[in-house]
């Protein structure tokens, strides 16, 4: 009976491998091993056929009750693997809601007010059906002055304080541009009339006190064509002042002024009231200078080949920085560029709030 003997050794030794397999795929090992078609209990049924029928009898039926133990001990230890993979699974995934959300560049990352007021003013000045410029930082003297009426001998040339710059390799003078007007020069020259342009941009002078910084920012304005006049050009700012402040009526004052580049020209100031230390917009306890304006000279539409007698202007310079101050209450324009992160946390935008005509300018 030593047959016998061998099946109680083959039934402990699957039976253990069983019990210390740790993954199914042990499982299935052992499942081709035993019960597959070469496996230990399946080449033993192919014995029996040599056996005679009383040996097959006996043995045959405890080859079958050993089939049986193996194969439910099998499904079962399966079963408890399953169950312990889906278990680890479910440990794996589980979230703990509790903990507080940790906030993403996204929303932690700030706006600064002036790339806001910018986008502000290209959006109210766009569906006026003005086009955005642009021009260079480092501009020459014939852009930034000459063409502007302002020749070198010309007292206008001290009215400001430039950065000069070394001269470039064809010994042209250059100077950080000291207004984005030069900007209405490249433009006229290189588009056709009608126009209708706005430039924002950075610009430049030395001056640094409460209102100044030596770099600032100003959008320019211009419009060219047959018949342009100042009623459209008043029409134009006011109506700008009114949906950039997002109130109904708003004081406006146009005082005679002097600019080599426009004549007649204008000086605006808004009406502003005092509340504690900030300056706000409506009433008229104290006029603040926003911008200056002008028809453009007659010489300048010269100097870029448009005839006067066939073409009108309007043109206004507006400082960025200034309107931004206004519209949301900062006093002292030279922490706007002193990179003070806390500052940008409580006047910076969110980078999602975008401003837009129907969404509404500022939240
Ligand atoms: N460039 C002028 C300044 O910087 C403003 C201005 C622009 C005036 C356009 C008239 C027309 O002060």
């Amino acid at each position: 009976m030593g047959k016998i003997q061998d099946l109680i050794i083959l039934e402990k030794d699957i039976i253990d491998n069983i019990e210390k397999s740790l993954s199914l795929s042990d499982i299935e090992k052992i499942r081709i091993s035993s019960m597959g078609k070469k496996g230990a209990v399946s080449l033993l049924m192919r014995e029996l056929g040599t056996m005679s029928p009383e040996d097959k009898k006996d043995y045959g039926s405890k080859l079958n009750n050993l089939k049986n133990v193996i194969n439910n001990k099998i499904n079962e230890k399966q079963t408890i693997l399953e169950d312990l993979g889906i278990e680890k699974l479910v440990a794996d995934e589980k979230v703990d809601i509790t903990l507080p959300l940790q906030k993403t560049t996204l929303e932690l990352g700030r706006i600064h007010p002036v790339s806001q007021v910018m986008d502000e003013i290209s959006e109210i000045f766009s569906d006026m059906g003005f086009a955005i410029a642009e021009g260079p930082d480092i501009e020459d003297d014939y852009h930034n002055f000459s063409a502007l009426n302002i020749p070198e001998s010309h007292p206008a040339r001290q009215m400001v304080d430039t950065f000069y710059l070394p001269s470039d390799d064809e010994n042209k003078a250059l100077v950080l541009r000291t207004h984005t007007s030069p900007v209405q020069i490249r433009t006229m020259i290189s588009e056709k009339p009608p126009i209708r342009m706005i430039a924002p941009g950075r610009t430049y002078r030395s001056d640094s006190d409460q209102t100044h910084t030596p770099m600032f920012h100003q959008v320019e304005g211009l419009v060219i064509d047959n018949d342009a006049n100042m009623g459209q050009l008043k029409w134009c700012l006011e109506e700008f002042c009114k949906i950039f402040f997002e109130i109904n009526s708003i004081n406006m004052r146009f005082r005679p002024s002097y600019f080599p580049f426009t004549e007649p020209s204008l000086e605006v100031d808004i009406g502003c009231s005092k509340v504690g230390n900030e300056l706000k917009i409506g009433g008229n306890d104290q006029w603040l200078e926003v911008l200056g304006s002008g028809m453009v000279h007659p010489q300048v539409l010269r100097n870029v080949n448009l005839d006067p007698d066939v073409y009108k202007g309007f043109a206004f310079g507006m400082g960025i920085d200034r309107l931004a101050m206004l519209k949301y209450g900062m006093s002292d324009l030279r922490s706007f560029f002193d990179a003070d992160l806390r500052w940008l946390k409580h006047y910076g935008f969110k980078c999602l709030d975008i401003p837009s005509l129907s969404g509404g300018l500022s939240k």
